[in-house]
């Protein structure tokens, strides 16, 4: 019908409009859709559940948001009404040509439909195209969201807003906004130098009152897609945004377990749009029922991977608006409209997989947001038995590669927030992942606690003072909010997160409770962020999170930097066996909590290969190199019996020793070349059972050796090495090797423990304990008498029964035991250390390693550096700034300041007492001849070497204090020199 006519229209006129535009409503109990035809000028209404008798429907400027608001129709939501009608019955067509008259286009309307009982339902008007975004963001007097939408092969646009007044002399209610195409660098550039003619006009948007954001949205007709830049007019000033493009996203669960294996992905174009649902599952076998969306992701790393779908690790589900799902009216199967249930309970919304083996299909959500406070992105997906316990689980992934800002509290409070955006665009949401807890188990629970991000890092000379968590300055809050005025804590809500400071988590989210309960549900909290950013300039990476004391009082409690989490990768180094074939395997980790990606690509394997596995050590010089003498078996810490997983490429990766690739993905039989990758959500990349640091063997087809090669760390962007060795010489020999990469902001890998050590004959013992001690024995000692306690620089409680492998930070670092079992003293071993650091005021170098039975200790020796390392000695200082000290260092050196360590033992007394000595470690490579010229060099000022500190100097007060008048000594040289003439 429509058709011929727009041939008849076309023929007669020469041009014609036909376009009809959909609504399809399924909200607060009402079912059903409204079409309205442009050439009839018309709307046909078809309400087929939820109505009785005569509706009234209206017509509003702002499109609905899916499941971001509680009341998705009210006008602050949807904005104002533009147009009414009414129909007399549920099915019904009526004339609306004064709606047609007033707006040709329909295009992200909303349509509310009036329920019987007074409740509203509402919905997305739009033609059946596709629609394209894009987004700018203001901060300051007028802040919010600025979308702009045009559906393609259009000219025309419609520009939808999402305003706030901001706190200020003047509130607005309108604003001039305009678009440029400028190449100018930047918004600042932009504004620096307004060449007014440059802007195009696209009219004025409506700003709301500083307590609420105000939808709204304006028509434009030409609107050029090559904008770069959206300015915005008030109170003759002018504000700037970035024009960006907002993707669509798309996100997946990849379930692999207990041999069942697909995915569950889910896709929406726009926040403005509903979210559909691909689920491509097999192997299911007729073992599981229901599905949901749970709160939190899968737990990073797990020693083992009991329980990894409980309560404890991903939470219950996802339900923001605190649906009860024990009132009996609660829907448990498929037909009411998604509003009446839980946003994540996705089988009671679509129907179970029960009773299926291979399950495939799609759906339409209503309420299954991927935008905005209550999206899904980042959360996990939990299978269910029949009987409702859990079967399997995914994480959700993020739409694109992501960037990650970690804090690690160590002190007091202990755990880690994880803060994840997509790394292309700063406008797109941040989740934020708390998993904390106290450190010590008597502490009682407390709630109510504020926290922040501040503005700065931890003082780098305050590391470790008590007063550290001062250091970190105020509150982050690049647009000078003032949260002074009393109408700070009325503007300032989760639903209005413009009017706060983008560092006042506390009050866009919530207070936190603490407990000391260690990985359970209470210490996990998921945020979306939608103002703040991880990615691009002066963002949250390379400040600090400060949490205060409980009940909202302001003392600091407990702070941690944001530092980039360097998602870890790892690639095979080269080959070595009989008659290698070349080709590389590369091991990736794209999201904090997302499986590793495998990238095989093996050439000239000849048809002879068969099976590859991660073995568990790397090669040792010496010996025949693919070895099990050098490289022993598989790499099986979850002890999975080969012999009961399914065959080669069948199974699920749980099913298969962690090292075991061909297991999990298939042999490499008959191939001369293998190019694939693999997503295995079963092989760690950081934690207790990391692959980092072992190798990979490729067997020929009769399961004998034909080549391996080690994974190394794959660090070519700015990470820097540091080794360390403890060598033992005495009842038990050989050495303990630690090696760590670091980074620029402070941050550093996981250390890797390699093993090599052996009882002596007589000991006779086959494994110890095994502790990183406070001190060293020096060269002199051969008893290991001064070693001191362990290092515990956190003060974690001793034997905690919150440490475990899997909870690493709540042990004392030096309990090497408690996390990691005990040490072998007759075959070499690997191991991966989370807290264990070699650089900062923490550093392990310099201390010791004692191996210790029940009857006591069996050896020690000291962590000493492989990496560059001097000691310097120098006259006796007054005062000393390890800040300052460390810059001269660097700056001599010409490195980074995080590269220079100061060693434990600082400022020790040298020369009789009239000179002091600072070690110093250096991460990564640096000449030998630049670490001698330090003593030398006139940048180190007061730390010179000088000729009083040699050994056979004569000891005079001229001598000790070169250069100074005596009346210029400082009380404390005087008491010096008192203590040294007694
Ligand atoms: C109106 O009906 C809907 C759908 O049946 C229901 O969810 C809602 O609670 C009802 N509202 C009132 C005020 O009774
Ligand atoms: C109304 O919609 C229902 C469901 O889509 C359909 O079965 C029915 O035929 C429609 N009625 C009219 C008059 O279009
Ligand atoms: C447009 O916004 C400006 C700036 O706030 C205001 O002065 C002007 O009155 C507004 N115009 C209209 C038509 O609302």
């Amino acid at each position: 019908m429509c058709l011929s006519q727009v041939f008849i229209f076309l023929a007669l006129f020469g041009l014609a409009f036909c376009v009809q535009f959909q609504a399809n409503i399924n909200m607060a109990g009402v079912l059903g859709w409204a079409r309205f035809d442009s050439s009839l000028q018309t709307v046909t209404v078809n309400i087929t559940k939820g109505s009785c008798g005569p509706l009234n429907l209206s017509l509003h400027e702002f499109p609905v948001m899916y499941a971001h608001f509680r009341m998705p129709c009210q006008e602050t939501n949807i904005g104002a009404r533009v147009y009414t009608f009414s129909v007399s019955q549920a099915t019904a067509t009526v004339n609306v040509s004064g709606l047609f008259t007033q707006r040709p286009r329909l295009d992200d309307l909303s349509l509310v439909v009036e329920a019987c009982n007074g409740t509203k339902a509402c919905t997305v008007v739009r033609q059946n195209t596709k629609v394209n975004t894009w987004q700018a963001r203001f901060f300051g007097n007028v802040s919010g969201n600025v979308y702009i939408r045009q559906n393609v092969l259009d000219s025309s646009a419609r520009v939808l807003s999402n305003l706030v007044s901001v706190q200020g002399s003047e509130s607005a209610t309108s604003v001039y906004a305009f678009v440029s195409q400028s190449s100018k660098s930047s918004c600042a550039a932009l504004l620096n130098q307004l060449d007014q003619s440059s802007l195009t006009r696209l009219g004025n948007l409506t700003v709301g009152a500083p307590t609420q954001l105000m939808n709204s949205s304006k028509d434009v007709t030409n609107f050029n897609t090559d904008a770069r830049f959206m300015v915005l007019k008030f109170g003759g000033k002018y504000m700037c945004a970035i024009v960006r493009v907002m993707e669509g996203k798309q996100v997946n669960a990849r379930v692999n377990m207990k041999g069942a294996r697909g995915y569950i992905s889910f896709s929406q174009p726009s926040p403005f749009d509903v979210t559909n649902i691909m689920v491509n599952l097999t192997d299911l076998k007729s073992r599981v029922s229901g599905y949901h969306v749970h709160q939190f992701p899968l737990p990073q790393m797990m020693s083992t991977r009991e329980g990894l779908c409980s309560n404890d690790n991903v939470g219950g589900h996802w339900n923001p608006f605190n649906l009860n799902t024990t009132d009996p009216a609660y829907p448990r199967v498929p037909g009411e409209t998604h509003d009446m249930y839980e946003v994540g309970d996705l089988s009671s919304k679509h129907g179970s997989l029960g009773g299926t083996d291979n399950f495939e299909a799609s759906f339409t959500d209503w309420n299954l947001p991927l935008f905005g406070r209550n999206s899904i992105t980042g959360r996990s997906v939990v299978i269910h038995y029949p009987n409702g316990s859990r079967f399997a689980c995914a994480s959700i992934g993020y739409p694109g590669e992501v960037t990650v800002g970690r804090s690690v509290f160590k002190n007091t409070v202990v755990g880690t927030i994880l803060f994840t955006q997509l790394r292309a665009n700063p406008y797109s949401d941040v989740s934020v992942f708390l998993d904390l807890s106290y450190g010590d188990p008597a502490t009682s629970a407390t709630n109510g606690h504020n926290w922040h991000i501040h503005k700065y890092p931890i003082s780098s000379e305050t590391d470790n003072s008590p007063d550290r968590c001062q250091s970190t300055g105020g509150h982050w809050n690049p647009f000078n909010i003032n949260t002074t005025d009393s109408s700070y804590a009325l503007n300032c809500r989760p639903d209005n997160p413009f009017a706060c400071e983008i560092g006042d988590l506390s009050r866009k989210h919530q207070t936190l409770s603490l407990s000391p309960k260690v990985g359970g549900v209470e210490s996990k909290y998921f945020f979306t962020d939608t103002v703040s950013w991880i990615s691009g300039m002066s963002s949250a990476i390379g400040r600090s999170v400060v949490i205060h004391r409980a009940n909202g009082t302001g003392p600091r409690l407990a702070c941690a930097n944001i530092t980039d989490a360097w998602l870890p990768s790892a690639q095979t180094g080269s080959w070595v066996g009989v008659q290698p074939s070349t080709g590389q395997i590369h091991f990736a980790q794209k999201s904090p909590q997302g499986p590793t990606l495998i990238n095989v690509s093996l050439l000239n394997l000849d048809s002879k290969a068969g099976g590859y596995h991660v073995h568990v050590l790397p090669i040792k010089n010496g010996g025949d190199p693919c070895s099990n003498e050098n490289v022993m078996g598989h790499f099986n810490p979850l002890s999975i019996n080969q012999s009961l997983s399914p065959p080669p490429g069948t199974g699920s990766v749980d099913q298969y020793e962690i090292g075991d690739i061909s297991g999990k993905f298939g042999l490499l039989t008959n191939l001369d070349q293998k190019h694939a990758l693999y997503m295995d959500s079963n092989m760690p990349l950081s934690g207790p059972n990391s692959i980092v640091g072992r190798s990979v063997v490729i067997h020929y087809t009769n399961g004998s050796r034909m080549q391996c090669a080690n994974i190394s760390a794959d660090n070519t962007f700015v990470g820097q090495l540091v080794t360390a060795k403890a060598a033992f010489k005495s009842d038990v020999n050989g050495a303990i090797t630690l090696s760590q990469w670091t980074f620029p902001d402070g941050s550093y890998s996981n250390v890797i423990l390699e093993v090599d050590i052996r009882s002596s004959q007589q000991l006779e013992i086959m494994s110890s304990s095994w502790e990183v001690h406070d001190l060293r024995v020096g060269e002199s000692a051969s008893q290991c008498t001064g070693v001191g306690g362990k290092f515990n620089p956190f003060g974690m409680p001793a034997m905690s029964a919150s440490c475990s492998p899997d909870h690493p930070l709540n042990c004392e670092v030096g309990d090497l035991t408690a996390k990691h079992g005990a040490v072998s003293l007759a075959q070499r071993e690997l191991f991966t250390d989370s807290n264990v650091q070699l650089t900062g005021d923490f550093t392990a170098v310099y201390r010791s390693i004692v191996l210790k039975n029940q009857s006591g200790i069996l050896a020690c020796a000291d962590i000493m550096p492989e990496s560059p390392s001097t000691t310097l000695i120098f006259p006796n200082v007054t005062s000393f700034s390890r800040y300052d000290f460390r810059s001269r260092v660097a700056r001599v050196l010409d490195v980074g300041l995080w590269r220079v360590t100061i060693l434990p033992g600082e400022l020790s007394s040298a020369a009789g007492g009239k000179c002091q000595k600072v070690s110093i470690l250096v991460s990564g490579r640096v000449s030998m001849e630049m670490i001698d010229s330090l003593k030398n060099d006139e940048r180190m000022g007061p730390f010179q070497q000088s000729d009083q500190c040699s050994p056979n100097s004569p000891s005079s007060g001229q001598l000790l204090f070169p250069g100074r008048h005596s009346f210029m000594f400082t009380i404390a040289a005087v008491q010096f020199l008192l203590c040294w003439v007694l």
